[in-house]
């Protein structure tokens, strides 16, 4: 507290980031981080700007990269805006277009970024509950709003909701923007991506700091219909006009191209995925069904703070939520190599059978 302080700044409760922590050795699985490293020709292109050039300003636009975003998905660059990582992308789409009269809608368990925009840019929300198996129903949501927004998969659950209730929620909500994060959809959901062309409230928003390895690197992009990009771009172009640096703009692009690598990692780690799911529930928890890098378990006698905390004794990190208090039975375990996932059920055995 500061009487030099804005008044905005006393009213903030900031996001909390997952630890990043600086011990040795760690089995780190607490951010969603890829396992692989990311694609060679992304570390070439990343090597390839650092020289000279570095004293010139970036592209501000970064066309080579909107343009591989388009190349991707079979959309034209007006349809693509990019950012520093997705949450800057994110925070860009509260601003420019979900602040209206009507409150935003989001998920009450989700990603606990949306309602810290809110308070940042006096976005006025209500939060909608998940169905008892913790699914996203779209009748909740068609009422008077002023936006949606939701992960696909959902976070922290990593349920994934069918491309087909998507559509459902945009033809009867065509008068505010749908914002479908899908931040992890490339381990195994449908994207909304092929509804952009017909719907023009749809923003769809993607990260590379999940499916392409490069959390370290911060870029994220945004797809939707040209006039929801230039909105993006007219609040960009009032707060940082280059918010992605050379290196970001030409590794990024790079990984975007190398579409076998992306295949290739995603692939290993839905493999992962499905033996590590079979022996969370081997070991009496159970596991929300997941289409993300990530899964929600729970044990039904222990709590999801006292397994977290058992699991750091043993270098274990997973990610635990206190609220809202019906996932605070749950944890986070990200999808790590073979190896990670085999370390991981191995103390959660020894814990269990303690
Ligand atoms: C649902 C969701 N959206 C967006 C992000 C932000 O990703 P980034 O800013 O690294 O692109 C995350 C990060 O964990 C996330 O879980």
């Amino acid at each position: 507290m500061s009487r030099y302080w804005s008044a905005v700044v006393h009213g903030l409760t900031p996001y909390v980031p997952g630890e990043q922590p600086k011990l040795p050795n760690l089995v780190k699985l607490n951010t969603n981080e890829n396992p692989y490293g990311p694609s060679p020709r992304a570390l070439e292109a990343l090597c390839g700007e650092v020289g000279e050039n570095l004293r010139l300003y970036p592209d501000p636009s970064a066309d080579r990269l909107r343009q591989a975003v388009a190349d991707f998905y079979g959309i034209t660059p007006q349809q693509a805006f990019v950012g520093n990582g997705s949450d800057e992308v994110l925070a860009h789409t509260f601003q420019a277009l979900l602040k209206h009269d009507a409150p935003l809608l989001f998920p009450d368990i989700s990603y606990s970024f949306y309602p810290v925009y809110c308070g940042l840019y006096g976005i006025d929300y209500q939060t909608v509950a998940l169905g008892e198996s913790f699914e996203i129903c779209i009748e909740d949501y068609l009422r008077p709003n002023g936006g949606i927004i939701f992960p696909n998969p959902n976070a922290p659950t990593g349920i994934a909701l069918p491309l087909a209730e998507i559509e459902r929620l945009l033809e009867s909500n065509m008068d505010s923007v749908v914002v479908v994060d899908e931040a992890y959809v490339d381990f195994g959901a449908e994207s909304a991506v092929a509804l952009v062309g017909r719907y023009p409230q749809l923003l769809v928003v993607h990260t590379l700091s999940k499916s392409r390895s490069l959390a370290g690197l911060r870029v994220g992009y945004a797809i939707g219909h040209p006039d929801l990009i230039d909105a993006l771009n007219r609040v960009k172009d009032s707060f940082n006009s280059y918010p992605l640096d050379r290196c970001a703009i030409a590794a990024a692009a790079a990984a975007i191209e190398d579409r076998s690598y992306f295949e290739a990692t995603c692939a290993k780690v839905i493999a992962t995925r499905t033996s590590l799911v079979k022996e969370l529930e081997a070991l009496g928890l159970e596991v929300l069904p997941s289409a993300a890098n990530f899964v929600f378990a729970r044990h039904a006698q222990r709590d999801g703070a006292e397994l977290t905390a058992k699991l750091r004794e043993r270098s274990i990190i997973v990610r635990h939520f206190r609220n809202p208090a019906r996932i605070a039975p749950f944890m986070r375990i990200t999808v790590g190599t073979d190896e990670q996932c085999e370390a991981l059920v191995a103390a959660l055995k020894e814990i269990l059978t303690a």
